[in-house]
């Protein structure tokens, strides 16, 4: 799997995810498993670049290879700025958001909003192309299906990328008048798949292995995406990669393992946020971790009461290391007979 000249160790793929796939989070799907993870979008608005949440953003020390930056915006040359900006500070990659439908990114930051307006869509896409080609940085597309039912462009949009230069596109199968209700559709994402030979990668509601395999069979895309299924849960990059490479049922984690990765990712997680905003955002991260297990609404709710990164550390480790006295592994999710290749 390659993005450019640029090899990828596997087919799966961690999603852009804003408050979530920061680099501790990102580097942990990377260690459990998944490939590629791109960063949350940085926005093209120069007057943003320096704030706390965007420098955050674009912070990607230790973060293993390939680096890749969203990025997002309605005005061309703004976006070929913000290219050159993220690629000036390490970026190997650079995705252009047009999938995202959130209202704020759609009234002032463009996301699915872009896939309205194609001629606008496509002068971004080829301004973005012309600023990192000349670094040798392949340019990515992630969009939705369409703006709404009766106006499903992806396939139109995926070949005009291609010719654009883009090097990869990313299709979730939902349009944006949808949000996130219904369920993803995957005849789009299979039909911008045919239409063009650039990779596509297939993304929404992949939320276990056998979905996963579902997937890549029904798209013939060359790699999945997923987001809100590693929410808590960022081995399930090595549990797909086990059943994909097995056909078997892959082997649910240890709950000591998750405990350590827990901590690991704490500890990550509150150098980069420091002790105020960490002790706060590491939150929901742990709160996606209890999701399903025996205790943990209750232990979420005492949880959540502590102010201080040490002593929350402390209160989750403990709390794992008498969970895993009781439970050797954690609850297993969904699998299905039959082998794909994985690379
Ligand atoms: C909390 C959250 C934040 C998101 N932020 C972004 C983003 O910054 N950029 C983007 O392209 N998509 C973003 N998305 C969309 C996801 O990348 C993905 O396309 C969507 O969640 C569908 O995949 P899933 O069903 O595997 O979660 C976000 C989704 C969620 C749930």
């Amino acid at each position: 799997m390659r993005i450019g000249h640029i090899t990828l160790a596997n087919r799966l793929f961690a999603a852009p995810m804003a408050g979530v796939t920061d680099r501790p989070f990102r580097q942990l799907c990377k260690r459990l498993g998944a490939g590629y993870a791109v960063s949350e979008m940085v926005t093209s608005r120069k007057d943003l670049w320096s704030t706390l949440k965007t420098s955050r953003r674009a912070d990607h020390a230790g973060e293993t290879a390939p680096i890749a930056v969203q990025i997002a915006g309605t005005d061309a040359a703004m976006m070929a700025e913000a290219a050159a900006y993220n690629v000036a500070r390490g970026a190997e990659i650079i995705d252009i958001n047009m999938g995202c439908p959130a209202k704020k990114v759609c009234s002032q930051w463009a996301g699915s909003a872009l896939m309205k307006d194609e001629p606008l869509a496509l002068a971004i896409v080829e301004a973005v192309v012309a600023a990192c080609s000349p670094h040798r940085v392949p340019v990515t597309l992630k969009m939705r299906t369409g703006w709404c039912a009766s106006e499903k462009n992806a396939v139109r949009l995926a070949r005009a990328a291609e010719d654009a230069g883009v090097a990869m596109i990313a299709v979730h199968g939902r349009t944006r008048e949808q949000g996130y209700r219904g369920d993803a559709e995957y005849e789009t994402v299979a039909a911008v798949k045919r239409a063009v030979a650039i990779p596509v990668v297939a993304n929404g509601d992949i939320d276990s292995p056998e979905k996963a395999r579902r997937v890549f069979a029904e798209t013939g895309a060359d790699a999945i995406m997923i987001g809100r299924a590693a929410q808590g849960r960022p081995w399930i990059f090595a549990e797909i990669a086990e059943h994909l490479a097995t056909g078997r049922a892959p082997t649910p984690p240890r709950v000591a393992d998750v405990r350590g990765w827990l901590l690991e990712h704490l500890d990550d997680h509150y150098r980069l946020y420091g002790e105020h905003a960490g002790v706060r955002s590491a939150r929901k991260h742990i709160g996606w971790t209890l999701r399903g297990l025996p205790g943990g609404d209750d232990f979420r709710t005492a949880m959540n009461a502590i102010e201080s990164c040490d002593a929350q550390s402390r209160a989750v480790g403990d709390w794992f290391e008498r969970l895993a006295d009781r439970l050797d592994v954690m609850p297993a999710c969904g699998f299905a007979d039959g082998a794909v290749a994985l690379h």
